[in-house]
């Protein structure tokens, strides 16, 4: 069997070959068709917008793979900041690179005091996190006038440090004010991920238990990349035009928000909470089947269509957290909902499985972390993803700005009318 592709231009009789590699062929090939002829693919459900070395996804058989390495193997055995440094650089760190690489996010944590003074404080006592940690990331960007110089390596590997160093120091400070609490500052002898908890938690004497720092930092490892998302795409997209990383970091943040994406955790909590108990999760389930009930949150993905790998270590991670917070009360409905829809026809014959949101919001929710804060947390280690891809765009010879075609479908030119004559 040839790997090429024939297609016949119907109208004309003209007709275009093109090689299929690894399963996909160049949209020139309708161009050479026909320069005015568009394939009509709303949401990209069947268009690869860029090649990407970055991760691999098969969602079938539900494999997730960050250059090379599988899902399960990084969360067993690596750090958040060794995952980080592989998805950017393409290759595990060697020792020296690790230390340098630790110490350098380690010194970057701190922000400017008007970040925190001025821009934090114009917003209303009760502003949702998220809304304000997407503007304070964009607000960071204009304290380094050099974010604008993105052809210059060493500029784009000093914001690239500055975003994922101080990412959880802008979500603990729009935590801690949404909260009237004061500021924590960075503390440069803690790992990643305790020194998140640290600025989350500290009021007094606070000890981090080892346990749940691990546990934020496989929540880290696992959130980290998931190749073109609707995040990572408003990333590239906004990318494109040569926009600044702290304003695409900022778009991305925005795509992230939704409650289709990073918000769904938020949704599966409230959806926990709103089911109320064991007893009424069948009737839930038939809710949603008739659509009465909208969606059932933290199921189903538009790639995987088996179970989401990551789904998988998050259900087990919970339960190392409750071992330290005790057990989530709202854990049990939640098992007994993943039971019923797993063997209703309904979400068998849809492919649909719980995703990596289905068990995490109840793990932040057990270690104290507020509903209005999960998303917050997906956006801190997904920054290491956006901005893999955001560099690798940078250095992909393909690419120009995003522009995509439309069809139009609205009327005609037509004149003018004045008022009298409407
Ligand atoms: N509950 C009930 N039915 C569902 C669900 C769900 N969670 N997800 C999809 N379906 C149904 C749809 O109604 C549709 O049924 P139909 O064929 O009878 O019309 C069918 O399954 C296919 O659904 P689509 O909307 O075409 O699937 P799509 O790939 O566009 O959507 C999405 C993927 C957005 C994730 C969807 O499954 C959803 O809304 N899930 C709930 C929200 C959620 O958990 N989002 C987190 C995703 S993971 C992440 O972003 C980190």
């Amino acid at each position: 069997m040839p790997d090429t592709i024939t297609i016949t231009d119907d109208r004309t009789g003209k007709t275009v070959t093109v090689p299929i590699t690894d399963g996909v062929f160049p949209a020139t090939a309708v161009r050479e068709l026909d320069p005015n002829l568009y394939i009509y693919d709303p949401a990209f459900m069947q268009t690869a917008a860029c090649k990407s070395a970055i991760t691999y996804l098969d969602g079938d058989k539900g494999i997730l793979r960050h250059r090379g390495y599988p899902i399960e193997q990084l969360a067993e055995k690596s750090t958040y900041l060794e995952v980080a440094y592989l998805l950017l650089n393409g290759e595990l760190p060697d020792k020296v690179q690790m230390d340098q690489w630790k110490h350098d996010v380690t010194h970057h944590t701190f922000i400017h005091e008007n970040m925190r003074k001025r821009f934090v404080d114009g917003f209303h006592y009760d502003a949702h996190p998220m809304g304000m940690f997407i503007s304070a990331v964009a607000a960071l960007g204009t304290f380094y006038n050099d974010a604008k110089q993105i052809d210059d390596k060493a500029s784009r590997d000093k914001q690239i440090l500055r975003l994922v160093a101080k990412m959880p120091t802008l979500a603990a400070m729009c935590y801690r004010f949404s909260v009237g609490q004061p500021f924590v500052y960075p503390d440069n002898s803690l790992s990643f991920p305790a020194n998140f908890l640290n600025m989350m938690w500290k009021i007094g004497d606070y000890e981090i238990d080892p346990r749940l720092e691990r546990a934020m930092d496989v929540l880290f490892i696992l959130h980290a990349d998931h190749e073109q998302n609707c995040g990572t795409t408003a990333m590239r997209v906004v990318g494109s035009s040569d926009s600044d990383p702290y304003s695409s970091c900022a778009a991305a943040a925005a795509a992230l928000y939704g409650p289709a994406h990073g918000g769904a955790n938020e949704g599966v909590v409230r959806m926990l909470t709103e089911i109320g108990s064991i007893e009424n999760v069948p009737a839930f389930v038939e809710d949603i089947k008739s659509g009465k009930a909208g969606r059932l949150m933290g199921f189903g993905h538009r790639v995987y269509k088996n179970y989401d790998p990551r789904a998988t270590i998050i259900k087990n991670a919970a339960y190392d957290v409750f071992e330290v917070t005790g057990k989530n009360p709202l854990l049990d409905i939640a098992l007994k909902l993943e039971e019923v829809a797993l063997s209703d026809e309904y979400f068998v014959s849809r492919k649909l499985y719980p995703n990596v949101d289905f068990y995490s919001g109840l793990i932040y929710q057990a270690m104290g972390f507020p509903i209005s804060m999960f998303t917050v947390l997906f956006a801190i280690p997904r920054t290491v993803g956006w901005l893999s891809h955001w560099q690798e765009l940078l250095a992909d010879k393909d690419q120009k700005i995003s522009r995509p075609r439309q069809w139009y479908v609205g009327t005609g030119e037509r004149d003018y009318v004045g008022f009298d004559e409407r």
